[in-house]
């Protein structure tokens, strides 16, 4: 089993991410994380724990972590996820309390300890990076647990919260960029899963609605319905829950390796993964920027039909 964690900021899609890293059988969820994203962070702790018991997985410890970015103000994507951020459907919330460390004692003591056995964790961040930020620099030594970094957020081509950013980019910038960096200077191998991909693992409302007989199925019925319905479409992308499928099944996701940058000022590009696709064994000396420090593993294609298989066969 491969070990992960979850840092999210659940989420309608988000939701379809856990349902699925809670029941994969070739995943071991170790812990998740939690920050305010698309809402704020007591709805994001409540929607994580209520969709952990509908997968029958109160056994894995939440966190509550960073409630706002780094620097600039909280915005959230309630018009996206609905008020308490899981669609406003009917379902009962968890009762379940969380962890009593905050998310970045939690991440450094799992990191730590699977540095210490050998058995690497795959880190899965689907939210604003604040916490994978702080992690990095309070606690650098924990960077040894980990096997790898797998984000959802950015893209090469065009955003979502604004034309040049993606919400997770977007809403902590800063944070984003010392991810990268931090990434880079510890040796993490690091793969964005951006909005190149993103919506591109659909599953149809029929295939939805043969989900039934179980919590797990129900709750993701309710789910791609509540996005298909915002989306106004006949089906709907399961969003981060891609990023762990391609965590389960790397032979699914096109990667390239790219130079990238967060744009941290700008008037309209602020929180834009700049991709340099250029090609760096020409000569490139007159750029005044030079190369990124980090290079990233992009995502620039995926087998959408065989992930959002995968999640049905999984979720149900
Ligand atoms: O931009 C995509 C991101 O924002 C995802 O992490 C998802 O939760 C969405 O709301
Ligand atoms: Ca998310």
């Amino acid at each position: 089993m491969k070990p992960v964690i979850l840092d999210v900021d659940t989420g309608l899609d988000d939701a379809c991410a856990l349902l699925l890293a809670a029941r994969h059988p070739e995943l071991d969820l170790k812990a998740v994380t939690c920050a305010g994203g698309n809402v704020g962070l007591d709805d994001v702790v409540r929607n994580t724990l209520t969709v952990l018991d509908a997968a029958g997985r109160p056994d894995v410890p939440v966190a509550r972590g960073a409630a706002v970015p780094l620097l600039q103000p909280v915005r959230m994507a309630r018009h996206v996820h609905g008020e308490d951020g899981l669609g406003d459907i009917d379902w009962p919330r968890s009762t379940r309390t969380t962890d009593p460390r905050h998310a970045v004692e939690l991440l450094r003591d799992v990191l730590r300890e699977a540095a210490a056995t050998g058995d690497l964790i795959t880190l899965i961040p689907l939210a604003p990076l604040t916490n994978i930020a702080l992690l990095l620099r309070t606690y650098p030594d924990a960077a040894a647990g980990l096997r790898e970094i797998v984000f959802m957020g950015g893209a090469a081509g065009i955003g979502n919260a604004t034309a040049s950013a993606e919400f997770n980019v977007w809403t902590d910038p800063e944070a984003a960029a010392i991810v990268l960096t931090a990434a880079g200077e510890l040796g993490v191998p690091t793969t964005m899963y951006g909005l190149d991909v993103f919506y591109d693992v659909v599953v149809t409302l029929d295939q939805a609605r043969g989900l039934s007989g179980s919590q797990s199925a129900e709750l993701a019925r309710k789910l791609i319905e509540k996005r298909s319905e915002l989306y106004q479409g006949d089906g709907a992308s399961i969003g981060d829950g891609g990023a762990v499928c391609a965590v389960i099944d790397p032979s699914g996701l096109t990667t390239q390796p790219f130079p990238v940058r967060i744009e941290l000022s700008g008037s309209w590009s602020r929180g834009r993964t700049i991709v340099d696709t250029r090609d760096w064994s020409a000569d490139l000396t007159s750029d005044p920027h030079g190369l990124s420090p980090t290079t990233v593993q992009v995502a620039t294609a995926v087998d959408g039909k065989r992930y959002a298989e995968m999640w049905l066969a999984t979720v149900s």
